[in-house]
């Protein structure tokens, strides 16, 4: 082995280190100078370390989903949201804030507009997945679809967090698979739809699922087809 090769192998240890801070967190450069809404400040503490203030963001996982750290100071700043590239940037240099991003699990609950959201992959049929989102400490119930700001978060909790790319249960039926289908939960008929274009077809097929693999469609299926679920709550 050259020592070239050695040192290549040491500084890319150095550099990745660097910039990974525990194995559930990372930097996200490009959003240090942005400014926080000060409503998704969750609170400002004093610590010891950067580490110290990632650990206290995960103990909070419901409700911290980012850190800013400004290691002159030693404060850290637990935040609710996670940056994009709509908020405003601060002059640079201003600050000297560092901002860090939790990794999302799959099984997370995932936080958006309101409500709480798990993908569980083990597939199961219609019934079974109500019973599963049933089931769960806060009970929650399959995902109703309400708008296309939330389809296409669902599009992203599948594909960006989960990998999957199949159909997945939401919580539509209809006997007689005619529209408008129902939402089984909130009893309302489904006002807002994304129905792929030759769906629903099919008589026999009287539940819904949304297609990941097809751009968040919705397709029309037999109701003991075997797919995951997205389970939701209220927060
Ligand atoms: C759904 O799955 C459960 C558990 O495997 C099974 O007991 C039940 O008969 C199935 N129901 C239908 C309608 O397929």
């Amino acid at each position: 082995m050259s020592a070239t090769f050695i040192f290549l192998i040491t500084a890319s240890l150095y550099s990745s280190s660097a910039e990974l801070i525990t194995d559930s967190m990372s930097r996200l450069q490009k959003y240090d100078l942005k400014i926080v809404p000060p409503a998704n400040i969750q609170a400002t503490k004093n610590v010891r370390s950067l580490s110290h203030c990632a650990a206290i963001c995960n103990r909070n996982k419901q409700s911290c989903l980012s850190i800013q750290y400004q290691a002159e100071a030693s404060l850290c700043r637990l935040v609710s949201v996670r940056l994009n590239d709509e908020e405003v940037l601060e002059e640079p240099g201003s600050s000297g804030w560092k901002y860090y991003e939790r990794n999302m699990e799959c099984f997370d609950w995932h936080i958006f507009n309101g409500h709480a959201y798990q993908l569980d992959i083990t597939t199961r049929n219609f019934t079974s997945a109500q019973k599963f989102c049933a089931s769960l400490l806060p009970t929650s119930h399959v995902i109703e679809i309400e708008s296309n700001a939330e389809n296409n978060w669902l599009l992203e909790l599948a594909t960006r967090y989960c990998n999957v790319k199949s159909e997945i249960w939401i919580n539509l039926y209809d006997s007689f698979n005619t529209q408008p289908y129902t939402w089984l939960e909130s009893g309302q008929s489904a006002v807002y739809t994304n129905w792929a274009p030759d769906s629903p077809s099919d008589f026999e097929e009287k539940c819904g699922t949304f297609s990941s693999s097809a751009g968040g469609t919705w397709n029309d299926v037999v109701c003991e087809l075997l797919a995951p679920v997205v389970c939701e709550r209220d927060l």
